[in-house]
């Protein structure tokens, strides 16, 4: 089994997909190497490109505050994405990006063992839920899945796009602070 720094050094020299020509940056992820909860978003976007780091962009300023309003700090969690370098524009991964960078991440949940996961987004669930995932249907539904406890919600930058969503998305937040609790409770890691 690999260190999350032998990792982080495979994911730098990467060049698997066509990703790696025009990134500043590869993003591998971040946060407590032991993490009860992890979050997993889409990729890298501009900021996350510049500074090597994820969610410090607006997106991860919402991701912050969702995180604040129950009370765990960043430096608790672990975040990741399912690619690790940015698509240019912020254009969605394609199949073939998803699929040379998913085992990167399947490392990482090996690692660090999450007994929550949350997918920021479609492209998170359906990567790690299931191909045929849909948002609209199954957002905020609890899947248990290999022993992990996985949560899909809204991707913060659908949230600043669209106030409706505020709701809900913060309503989940509460839930996964609520079922952190409850495995607690009975027993944690
Ligand atoms: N969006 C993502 O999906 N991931 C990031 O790291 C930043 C924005």
């Amino acid at each position: 089994m690999y260190t999350l720094n032998q990792l982080n050094g495979f994911v730098k020299n990467c060049s698997k997909c066509d990703l790696y020509k025009e990134r500043n940056h590869t993003v591998f992820g971040q946060g407590n190497e032991n993490a009860d909860i992890m979050f997993v978003g889409e990729g890298p976007g501009y900021y996350e490109d510049v500074e090597g780091v994820a969610f410090v962009g607006p997106a991860g300023g919402l991701l912050t505050k969702a995180l604040n309003h129950i009370g765990i700090k960043r430096e608790d969690v672990y975040i990741a994405n399912i690619v690790k370098c940015r698509p240019p524009n912020n254009r969605n991964p394609l199949k073939e990006e998803m699929a040379a960078c998913i085992q990167y991440l399947r490392y990482q949940f090996k690692i660090i063992k999450p007994e929550i996961i949350v997918c920021l987004g479609a492209i998170a669930s359906v990567n790690i839920i299931d191909s045929s995932f849909k948002i609209s249907k199954q957002r905020g539904k609890w899947i248990h899945k290999k022993n992990v406890w996985i949560l899909p919600t809204f991707h913060p930058a659908a949230v600043l796009r669209d106030s409706a969503k505020e709701e809900p998305f913060f309503s989940d937040f509460l839930e996964i602070k609520r079922k952190h609790e409850e495995l607690i409770t009975s027993g944690g890691k």
